[in-house]
């Protein structure tokens, strides 16, 4: 069997950035972060295949694809998405720059971390 191959297939969705106003369409066949960057839009990123983590955005609504986000438990990919991975499933609305509460701010420690993280 030879591969089915869809011509002009692919479907088109739309994607939100909450938060900073920016909305863009994006196809199921391209990532988010490779239509952030023909758009123009200050999407971070840096290894682009799934290992950084630095492109993470928070999935506020709808449902991504993203089979090789290997930073990611199951359980994250489900919240997160590694934009430079991530193929959209639907129309989704992200939060750029969020990442999971187990890699938070990879920032610089400089004063005394105010993290307000009460486990009592
Ligand atoms: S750019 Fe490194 S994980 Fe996406």
């Amino acid at each position: 069997m030879i591969g089915r191959k869809v011509l002009g297939g692919m479907t088109e969705y739309t994607v939100e950035f909450v938060g900073t106003d920016e909305t863009i369409e994006v196809s199921d066949t391209e990532t988010i972060l490779a239509a952030c960057i023909e758009e123009g839009i200050a999407q971070e990123y840096s290894c682009r295949v799934g290992m950084c983590l630095a492109c993470s955005a928070e999935i506020l609504d709808g449902e991504v694809t993203q089979p090789a986000a290997r930073g990611f438990t199951d359980e994250e990919a489900e919240e997160y998405a590694l934009t430079c991975m991530a193929r959209p499933q639907s129309d989704l609305r992200l939060v750029r720059g969020r990442y999971p509460p187990s890699i938070e701010a990879p920032n610089d420690a400089g004063a005394d971390g105010q993290t307000a993280a009460d486990d009592d």
